[in-house]
Order: C-alpha cells, then sequence, then structure tokens
C-alpha cells in the first residue's frame, strides 16, 4: 500500500453543489451563515455559489449577492462556478478571486447541463483563461462523468484523462473528478484516478464523489492510495445536480474528517464545529443530514 499522506486538502462545496439542487429558495443570509459556520470550522476552500444562468439552476439565481456579503478571511479562498465569460465578468465584478470551469467526458451529459459539446465547451471556458491571467484569478476544472452518465452510461476513463489534460493545458490549477451520479465504487475509481494521474500531476487532481450507492469513502481511501490530496465534499452530505437524473448528494464532510482523522490524517478542520455547520444547514432545509458521522456524534 502506498504511504499515507499527512495531510489533505478538503474543498468544501456544500454551499454551491449542496444547495443548487434544492427546490426552496433558501435566503442569502442562511447561505452566508452557512459559509461562516464552515470557516468557523477551519474549512479553508469553500465554493460558494455559481454564475450559471437563473434559469437554469434558479437556487443560485443570487449568486452575485452571496459574494458581495461574504466576510473577508484572508486565509479562505471562495470560488465560484462560472460556465462561460457572462459567468465569469459577473463574478469577478462581484468580487471573486477563484473560479471553476465545468464540462464533462460524455458529450450528452454536457449537452443537458451546459447545452454544449465537449469542444465547444473549451471554446467558451478560453475567454474566461485570458481574463483570469489578467486579473490574477485562479482557475479550478471539473470533469463531470469520470466514472460514468446517466445518458451514455459506461465512460472510457481514456476520455476523461483527455478531457483533464486538455483543462489543465489550457490553465486550470487543479482538476476535479466527478462521479456526479456516483455510480464508481473502489477499484474502478483508482484505475481511472491513474489514468489521469499519467498526465497530470497528483497534487494538482482532486476527486469528487456524490454517494448514492454508498460508495464515496471507499473510493476517496482508493483514490488516496494513488496519490490523491484533494477532495471535495459537503457538510451534511447535501448536493446533486439538476441535470443528473439518480444523482445524489456529495459525501459528507462530517464523514470524510471523521475517517481522515482517524487514519492520522490532518485536514485542519474542527469536526465538532463542522457537525455545528452540518446541523444548521440541515435544519434550513427541514431534514436530518445524510452524514453518519454527525448523527453517531449525537447520539454519543
Ligand atoms: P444557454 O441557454 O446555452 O446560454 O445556457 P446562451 O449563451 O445561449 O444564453 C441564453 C440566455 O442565458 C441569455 O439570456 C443569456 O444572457 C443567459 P436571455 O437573452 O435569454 O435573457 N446567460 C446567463 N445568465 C446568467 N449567467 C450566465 C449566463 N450565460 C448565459 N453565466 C449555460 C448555457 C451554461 C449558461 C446554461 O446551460 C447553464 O447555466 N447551465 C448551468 C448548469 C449547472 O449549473 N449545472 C450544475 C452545475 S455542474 C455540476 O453540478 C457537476 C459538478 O458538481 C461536478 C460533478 O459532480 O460531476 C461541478
Ligand atoms: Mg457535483
Amino acid at each position: 500500500m502506498m504511504s499515507l499522506p499527512q495531510s489533505v486538502k478538503i474543498v468544501e462545496v456544500s454551499p454551491r453543489d449542496g444547495l443548487q439542487n434544492e427546490q426552496q429558495i433558501i435566503a442569502v443570509k442562511d447561505k452566508i451563515q452557512l459559509i461562516n459556520d464552515l470557516r468557523a470550522a477551519g474549512v479553508k476552500h469553500i465554493e460558494v455559489t455559481g454564475f450559471v444562468s437563473p434559469k437554469w439552476v434558479p437556487q443560485l439565481a443570487d449568486a452575485s449577492e452571496v459574494v458581495k456579503q461574504l466576510t473577508d478571511d484572508e486565509s479562505v479562498s471562495y470560488s465560484a462556478l462560472t460556465p462561460n465569460r457572462k459567468g465569469f465578468e459577473a463574478a469577478i465584478h462581484a468580487g471573486i478571486k477563484e473560479v471553476a470551469v465545468f464540462t464533462a467526458a460524455s458529450e450528452t451529459f454536457n449537452q443537458k447541463n451546459i447545452n454544449c459539446g465537449i469542444d465547444e465547451s473549451f471554446e467558451r471556458f478560453s475567454p474566461i483563461f485570458e481574463q483570469a491571467k489578467q486579473h490574477d484569478i485562479k482557475v479550478r476544472g471539473y470533469v463531470s462523468c469520470a466514472l460514468g452518465c446517466p445518458y451514455e452510461g459506461d465512460i472510457d476513463t481514456e476520455q476523461v484523462a483527455n478531457v483533464s489534460e486538455k483543462l489543465f493545458a489550457m490553465g486550470c490549477y487543479e482538476i476535479s473528478l466527478g462521479d456526479t451520479i456516483g455510480v464508481g465504487t473502489p477499484l474502478k475509481a483508482q484505475r481511472m484516478f491513474s489514468q489521469v494521474a499519467k498526465r497530470i500531476p497528483t497534487n494538482s487532481l482532486a476527486v469528487h464523489f456524490h454517494d448514492t450507492y454508498g460508495q464515496a469513502l471507499a473510493n476517496i481511501l482508493a483514490c488516496i492510495q494513488e496519490g490523491a490530496r484533494i477532495i471535495d465534499a459537503s457538510v451534511a452530505g447535501i448536493g446533486g445536480c439538476p441535470y443528473a437524473p439518480g444523482a445524489s448528494g456529495n459525501v459528507s464532510t462530517e464523514d470524510v474528517v471523521y475517517m481522515l482523522h482517524g487514519m492520522g490524517i490532518n485536514t485542519g478542520i474542527d469536526i465538532d464545529k463542522l457537525i455545528v455547520a452540518g446541523k444548521n444547514i440541515s435544519q434550513v432545509l427541514g431534514r436530518s443530514g445524510n452524514s453518519r458521522a454527525a448523527k453517531a456524534y449525537s447520539s454519543s
């Protein structure tokens, strides 16, 4: 077994991936509370919203307002999804310093999610990379459907590697490999990760697991054994993509942190405070969260 790292970077995606799929409109103040709770727990990378079309994702129509109300904190990096030039310009106008572009290893998913094919998505990102350089903005990149597509089924890992490599060459500093519908299992996840890692340094690769079949923690561990050091997660396990039928929540940050700390891997996060963040947003959403660790802590 490969030696385990001393620490990993957690990228918290709940304010964006977690909330984008909610039917009820969540107030800006509740989104800000979630982000501040996460900061209080020591989370250093938070994807706070997406500058996407409000017709496509009404839940994030308040993106500018959310960014404007963020608490200044030099120690935290706030990022936002930007699908095209319009979204990017709105994001920097609101004050964001890091953005994320998103495409997929599946043509059909891309059409359904961003209304264009893979090659066209790169064309749309081009002006983002140009302007990002001028404004000193960091760009992250997502590759969805890395382990399967709700429309096309199995996805060739070579295609995942190709799309990832292209995003990296265009200027993404980090590529997040998304199991959008949570169909991956550990060996498949490991093979996919190692295939991509032949082209991109592992310290620039993140893993992003949805937990539809309860495989996310196992997949994360499998990828850590292959060298993964950056993990996306969502507090209380909230999340899902409106254009990925069957996708359930992301892996819960509480469960990831519990697993990692139990293995002696540092995250810089205070799990007790993280559980508070999860409880607070679950209360806003009117349901109990999906974190097993949080439930176990509450009953112990
Ligand atoms: P489109 O309709 O092809 O865009 O949408 P368009 O350029 O033809 O413009 C049509 C209208 O949208 C125009 O307005 C534009 O101004 C407006 P109108 O003239 O009709 O009034 N528009 C915008 N408005 C606000 N912000 C913008 C923007 N761009 C155009 N940025 C578009 C293309 C990409 C905008 C649309 O398909 C979209 O917003 N898609 C977003 C879908 C989304 O957010 N999905 C969830 C996130 S991805 C995910 O969850 C996966 C991930 O978690 C990883 C994983 O799990 O795998 C990241
Ligand atoms: Mg996702």
